[in-house]
């Protein structure tokens, strides 16, 4: 890799060759303003603050299109550079309405965040200001045009991200704005980043807009769950209202680059906007009777109970575990334990594949497998694997009456697990139906027991990735009911069943055993993960799975 040295006010600083002078001044430890440049973005340079100046060149450069060279001394206090910087605010500023207090970007935008640091305190414009109604203009944003200081960023991650000319820059001069191309909606499914990086309040999250102040929210590095790229997202949180209200992206290089799409950046309403199951609840055996709530000690104990009755009258082909890859490391790990050969040696244990066409853009694919966690299941136990049989063989089993007891480790509608006549057939001549989920289903609404566990956001956890990267999930909230994670529910179970003996206080802990005894996990820990996850051993991951 080619470098070149330069100095930035004085301060030193080696740098890829190539790096604009915003970088290397980052750097450095300078703080060089920008608008437009985003460094997942072509670089237009066009809202000018980012001036600075190079020592021995006569005109001042807009730092975000200037390459570092060898040698360079650029300038970033001078007169002459506040002076311009001044400037291009004041323009900036001319058309700009005066609402922060009523803006929903207030507290988190640029264009506050600079005319504060270097704006004028008054405006020499005297004339009627440019002012358009807002507009719904598709993809779940609301265009303010009246706040838009043109920088182009939503331009180009339309077309260069996602590939679609959906955004124009339109008219002319002081007419010019930004709208959409033949006033169509917004329809790529990566429109939602636009709100992140707009660097104003122009192009706002209908989802997001008036839910609260960006500083009311407590903000927790997590994952999205949707599918198995795994993206890095950062989750705001609530605290008096106990909800998510927004999740965006979060910019890790090897796994999402700053991106994320609409689909994760809603997942928080699949958490709150269903019907959540609260408590254990056993329904009599004519399903369909009334629900009742029932304690967690006697719903454990009378699963664990008609579980090895099973066993124990019919042997273990007459239980069926259809597993589930929306789980964390630390679950299949612990399902591994209680179902698999150490456990109960199951054949009947088996995870539903999810695959549908990935969604492809020039610069971000959506991953087909809508399972976030496929290889960690293949690893750690969401499986018999090759001794094993399949979901639909598990399902014909106990539609032809050989199963006395089937678990659900997550719910759902019956297509999701096949073919959804042969899963009614299996719900309804399964000796016993029990369903762990956090959300009402189809197949949690058919079940004896329901044991209700908690969504991604309620737990602590790891998935790897579809390129084998281990990624931590963290616990944002808790739901306020008698819901358990779902690691203590499967280690309840262990336990009353008789076959996990250990007893963890927590998915660290688990996630510690799983480094100690898997060894495409060796040397992993929660703290080695940190924020940005860490490879599996691909070697031993590949041994593993044959
Ligand atoms: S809407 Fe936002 S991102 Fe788009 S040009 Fe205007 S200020 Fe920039
Ligand atoms: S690409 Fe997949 S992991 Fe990323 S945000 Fe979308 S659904 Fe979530
Ligand atoms: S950030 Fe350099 S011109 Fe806009």
């Amino acid at each position: 890799m080619a470098t070149v040295k330069l100095k930035v006010d004085g301060r030193e600083v080696e740098v890829e060759k190539g790096t604009n002078l915003v970088d290397a001044g980052k750097k450095a430890g300078i703080f060089m303003p920008h608008f437009c440049y985003h460094p997942g973005l072509p670089v237009v340079g066009v809202c000018r603050i980012c001036l600075c100046a190079i020592e021995g060149r006569p005109k001042l450069v807009a730092g975000c299109a200037t390459p570092a060279e060898e040698g360079m001394n650029v300038i970033t206090k001078s007169k002459a550079v506040r002076d311009a910087r001044a400037a291009v605010m004041e323009f900036l500023l001319i058309h700009h309405p005066l609402d922060c207090p009523m803006c929903d970007k207030g507290g988190e935008c640029t264009l506050q965040d600079y005319t504060i640091a270097m704006g004028a305190a008054h405006t020499r414009f005297s004339f009627k200001k440019n002012t358009w109604p807002e507009e719904d203009v598709g993809g779940k944003l609301i265009l303010n045009k009246n706040r838009c200081i043109l920088c182009m960023r939503c331009v180009n991650l339309c077309a260069d991200v996602a590939g679609q000319d959906e955004i124009a820059v339109i008219a002319r001069g002081e007419e010019t704005y930004i709208g959409t191309v033949g006033g169509r909606k917004i329809e790529n499914e990566l429109a939602g980043n636009i709100a992140d990086i707009c660097p104003v309040g122009a192009l706002t999250s209908v989802d997001f807009r008036f839910e609260s102040r960006p500083w009311e929210l407590t903000n927790v590095k997590t994952i999205c769950t949707l599918c198995s790229k795994g993206c890095n997202t950062v989750a705001g949180f609530h605290p008096r209202r106990n909800k998510v209200l927004r999740v965006t992206a979060r910019e890790n290089m090897d796994v999402n680059q700053w991106w994320i799409c609409d689909r994760g950046r809603g997942q928080f309403h699949s958490v709150h906007d269903v019907v959540r199951i609260s408590t254990p609840i056993y329904r009599s055996r004519t399903r369909g009777a009334a629900a009742r709530p029932v304690a967690w000690a006697d719903a454990i104990a009378q699963v664990a109970g008609a579980i090895k009755d099973a066993v124990a009258r019919q042997g273990a082909d007459s239980v069926g575990v259809i597993s589930s890859a929306e789980l964390s490391n630390e679950e299949l790990f612990l399902a591994g334990r209680i179902f698999g050969p150490d456990g109960l040696g199951l054949s009947n244990f088996d995870f539903p594949e999810r695959p549908q066409p990935p969604v492809v853009y020039p610069k971000f694919t959506i991953e087909g497998d809508k399972n976030p966690n496929t290889r960690g299941a293949r690893l750690l136990g969401g499986t018999a694997g090759k001794r094993g049989r399949s979901v639909k063989e598990i399902l014909t089993a106990a539609a032809e009456g050989r199963i006395g007891v089937l678990l659900f480790l997550r719910g759902g509608a019956p297509e999701t697990f096949g073919d959804a006549a042969l899963v009614a057939r299996a719900l309804d001549r399964a000796g016993l139906v029990v369903v762990m989920d956090f959300v009402a289903s189809a197949v949690a609404d058919l079940a004896d027991w329901v044991l209700p566990g908690v969504s991604h956001f309620e737990k602590d956890g790891t998935y790897v990735n579809s390129q084998g990267r281990v990624q931590r999930a963290r616990k944002v909230f808790t739901l306020r009911g008698d819901t358990r994670e779902d690691w203590r529910v499967l280690q309840d179970l262990g336990s009353a069943l008789g076959v996990l003996h250990e007893n963890d206080p927590s998915p660290e802990m688990i996630f510690a055993r799983i480094a100690r005894t898997v060894p495409a996990f060796t040397g992993l820990s929660y703290s080695a993960l940190g924020d940005r996850g860490a490879p599996l051993d691909t070697e031993a991951a590949n041994v593993a799975v044959g």
